[in-house]
C-alpha cells in the first residue's frame, strides 16, 4: 500500500490541509512530521470550517489513525487548546499519538522569538511569533525538554533547569525580565504529562509496524520547500526541514517505506512573512487577487502576499523533492482575469540564471522571465471533471505541467472536498484506486 508525502510546493499556505483531508479517507494514518502550531491548514467539511494547526488533516476522518512525529514541535497549552475546540465540536481525538521524541515550546520561546524579531529590525522575518525558531535552536543545541521528558518528572526538572539558564542569560545580556513562574510550569507539565500520557508514544515504532502489515501512511507537510531551513529562501525560513527528507527525519519511518511525493501548488503564490518573492504582483492587481483569494493567514490573520505562479520556484521544489505529481488549487481564483502571467524563470544582472539562487539577496534582485496566457473569464467553481473545465484553464494547468516538468494530477475548484478534479490515469487515481478510494 502506497505511503505518500505532502509537501507544499511553494511558500507555503498552498492549500495541503484540503489535499490531506481529501485524501485521508483512503489512509489508515496521517502523520505531521514538521513545523508546529506555525502551520493553518484550512479544512471545509459541509458548512463546517476547521483550521488545524498542530493536529493532522485527517484528524476529521473517523478511525484514521493521527500522529505527531518527533520533528514536530509541540506547544502543549496549544496543543490542548485544539484538541478541546475539535472535541466540543464533535470531532473524535481519541486516535491520535503524539512522539514521545517531539520537542516541546515553552513559554519563554515565544519570548525569545519576539526578541530576536526585535533585534533584527527591519531585517526581521516575519514569523509567526510562536515560539518555533527558539524551539529547534533548543533541540539542536540538545537542551531541549521532550513530550516523553514530561512523564518523568525527574528528568523534567533537570530538563527545565537547564532550559531557565540559557533563556535567562539570553534575556539578561539583552537588558529584559522573564516573568516566568518556573515551579508552576513544572507542575503545569507534569500535570500535561499526566493528561496526555496514554497518547505518549514511540511514533517511529508505530508507523513502521503499521506499515509492514500493509497500512498506507499519508505524511502531511507544514509550511513549504521554500520556507524549509536548508533548501529554502535563507535566512527567511522556518526552522524545520518541510520537504519529503523530512518526512522520513521527523517519523522515523525509512526512505525506502515512501512510495510517492505529492507537491501542493496553488495556481498562483502567495506569501506571509518577509523574504524575497519574486514574482509579487504589487498594486491593485495584488488587491484583487488577495481580495478573491481570500489570501489572509490562518495562524496570524496577516495578508498574505501574492505573485503570479513562479515556476523556476516549484522546478527547484520539485527538484528536492521528486514530485511524482502536483496538486493544482485554487484554479477558481483566476476565474475572472483577463491575462494571467506565469512566470517561467529568473534573469539575475542580465543573465538567466540555471539553478534557483541559494542567497536570498540574489533572489531578491531577480527579475521573473514571464508569459502571459489569456484567461477564461468564466467559473471554474466546483468543476469535477478535466474535460468540463474552459480550454484556455485546461491550458493553464497543461502550462504548469510544461514548466515544471511534473504532471498535475489533482485540481482544486474551490474550498470544498466535491470542488476536485482528480485526474483518471495520474499518480493520485492510481494511489487513491489502489487503496480503493477513487
Ligand atoms: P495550507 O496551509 O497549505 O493547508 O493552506 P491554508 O489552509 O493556509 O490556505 C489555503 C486556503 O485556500 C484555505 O482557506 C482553503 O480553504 C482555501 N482553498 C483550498 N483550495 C481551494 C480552492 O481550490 N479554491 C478556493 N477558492 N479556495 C481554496
Ligand atoms: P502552512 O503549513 C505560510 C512563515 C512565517 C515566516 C517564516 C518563519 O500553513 O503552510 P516561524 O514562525 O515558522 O518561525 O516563521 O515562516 N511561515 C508560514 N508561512 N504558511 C505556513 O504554514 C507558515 N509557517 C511559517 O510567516 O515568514
Ligand atoms: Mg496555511
Amino acid at each position: 500500500m502506497p505511503n505518500i508525502v505532502v509537501v507544499g510546493a511553494q511558500w507555503g499556505d498552498e492549500g495541503k490541509g484540503k489535499v490531506v483531508d481529501l485524501m485521508a479517507g483512503c489512509f489508515q494514518a496521517v502523520a505531521r512530521y514538521n513545523g508546529g502550531h506555525n502551520a493553518g491548514h484550512t479544512v471545509l467539511v459541509g458548512d463546517e470550517r476547521f483550521v488545524l494547526h498542530l493536529l493532522p488533516s485527517g484528524i476529521l476522518h473517523e478511525g484514521v489513525l493521527c500522529l505527531l512525529g518527533n520533528g514536530v514541535v509541540i506547544d502543549p497549552w496549544a496543543l490542548e487548546r485544539e484538541m478541546e475546540e475539535l472535541t466540543s465540536r464533535g470531532v473524535s481525538v481519541a486516535e491520535l499519538i503524539v512522539s514521545d521524541r517531539a520537542h516541546v515550546i515553552l513559554p519563554h520561546h515565544r519570548v525569545l522569538d519576539a526578541l530576536a524579531e526585535e533585534q533584527r529590525g527591519a531585517r526581521r522575518l516575519g514569523t509567526t511569533g510562536r515560539g518555533i525558531g527558539p524551539a529547534y535552536e533548543d533541540k539542536a543545541a540538545r537542551r531541549g525538554l521532550r513530550i516523553g521528558d514530561l512523564l518523568r518528572p525527574l528528568a523534567l526538572g533537570e530538563r527545565l533547569a537547564e532550559a531557565r539558564r540559557h533563556a535567562e542569560q539570553i534575556l539578561r545580556g539583552a537588558g529584559r525580565p522573564l516573568e516566568i513562574d518556573w515551579v508552576d510550569l513544572e507542575r503545569q507539565l507534569e500535570e500535561f504529562g499526566r493528561r496526555l500520557g496514554p497518547r505518549i508514544g514511540d511514533v517511529a515504532a508505530i508507523l513502521n509496524r503499521q506499515i509492514a502489515r500493509g497500512y498506507a501512511v499519508l505524511f502531511e507537510g507544514a509550511q513549504a520547500a521554500l520556507l524549509d531551513l536548508d533548501h529554502g529562501s535563507y535566512p527567511y525560513v522556518t526552522s524545520s526541514s518541510a520537504g519529503v527528507a523530512g518526512a522520513c527525519l521527523g517519523t522515523g519511518v525509512p526512505p525506502a517505506r515512501i512510495d510517492g511525493a505529492l507537491g501542493v501548488v496553488k495556481a498562483y503564490t502567495t506569501r506571509v512573512g518577509t523574504g524575497p518573492l519574486p514574482t509579487e504582483i504589487g498594486g491593485q492587481a495584488e488587491e484583487a487577487l488577495r481580495a478573491r483569494g481570500q489570501e489572509y493567514g490562518a495562524t496570524t490573520g496577516r495578508p498574505r502576499r501574492c505573485g503570479w505562479f513562479d515556476a523556476a520556484a516549484v522546478r527547484y521544489a520539485a527538484l528536492l523533492n521528486g514530485f511524482d505529481t502536483l496538486a493544482l488549487t485554487k484554479l477558481d481564483v483566476l476565474d475572472e482575469l483577463d491575462e494571467i502571467r506565469l512566470g517561467t524563470g529568473y534573469t539575475h544582472a542580465g543573465r538567466a540564471l540555471r539553478d534557483f539562487p541559494s542567497d536570498a539577496t540574489v533572489l531578491g534582485e531577480c527579475e521573473p522571465i514571464y508569459e502571459t496566457l489569456p484567461g477564461w473569464k468564466q467559473s471554474t467553481l466546483g468543476v469535477r471533471a478535466f474535460s468540463d473545465l474552459p480550454p484556455a484553464a485546461q491550458r493553464y494547468v497543461e502550462r504548469v505541467s510544461e514548466l515544471t516538468g511534473v504532471a498535475v494530477g489533482l485540481i482544486s475548484t474551490g474550498p470544498e472536498r466535491e470542488h476536485t478534479i482528480v485526474r483518471t490515469g495520474g499518480a493520485v487515481a492510481a494511489w487513491l484506486g489502489g487503496l480503493g478510494g477513487a
